[in-house]
């Protein structure tokens, strides 16, 4: 049996809010108290700014399957990302799939949306990311396009001690 499935794939609205928040805290869980309901104050944040300014310039697209969501791609514009030729990029912020539902086309399927909605704000190409350890991504980005621009180890410190 062919199990591909064709997801309708949306802009995500107040009404999505606990489906949104179920899947983002899915795909980054963190390990700090705080995280889930960071969270929750992100997409509350969205929602309410997003009705005031149709040109927003970061969304979360949904992907729904039988009246059920199953994935999530959020999407913005960055002024610049690693390895890209233009300014004004796409970029792909988080992609996740609910794991009952992997490896259908619903990745795919996000991935597809993410283009169209780059595309429709006037940007050339389309940016990721992920962890370096993350296989399963790495794999899943190269079969939906996305070429390999590199690896950038990142740094930090604090400027309140010497
Ligand atoms: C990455 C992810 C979003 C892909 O979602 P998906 O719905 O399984 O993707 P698709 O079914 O559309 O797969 C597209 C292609 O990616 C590749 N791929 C996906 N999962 C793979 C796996 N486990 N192993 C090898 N290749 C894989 C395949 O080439 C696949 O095409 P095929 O099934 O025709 O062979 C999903 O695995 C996921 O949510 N992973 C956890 C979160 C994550 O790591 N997100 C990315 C970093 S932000």
């Amino acid at each position: 049996m062919d199990s591909r499935v064709e997801p309708a794939v949306r802009v995500a609205t107040p009404a999505d809010r606990d489906a949104w928040l179920r899947l983002r805290a899915a795909l980054w869980p963190g390990d700090a108290p705080g995280d889930a309901e960071e969270h929750a104050r992100e997409i509350d944040a969205h929602l309410d700014a997003r009705g005031e300014d149709a040109r927003w310039p970061q969304e979360a697209l949904l992907a729904e399957l039988d009246g059920e969501v199953v994935g999530l791609a959020e999407v913005s514009v960055r002024p610049y990302a690693e390895g890209c030729e233009t300014r004004d990029v796409g970029y792909l912020e988080g992609w996740y799939v609910a794991p009952g539902h992997r490896r259908r086309g619903v990745g795919r399927a996000l991935v597809r949306a993410a283009e169209a909605w780059a595309r429709a704000r006037g940007c050339a190409e389309l940016a990721s990311d992920t962890d370096p350890d993350n296989d399963v991504s790495r794999r899943a980005h190269a079969a939906c396009g996305f070429e390999d621009a590199g690896l950038v180890r990142c740094f930090r410190r604090r400027l309140d001690g010497d």
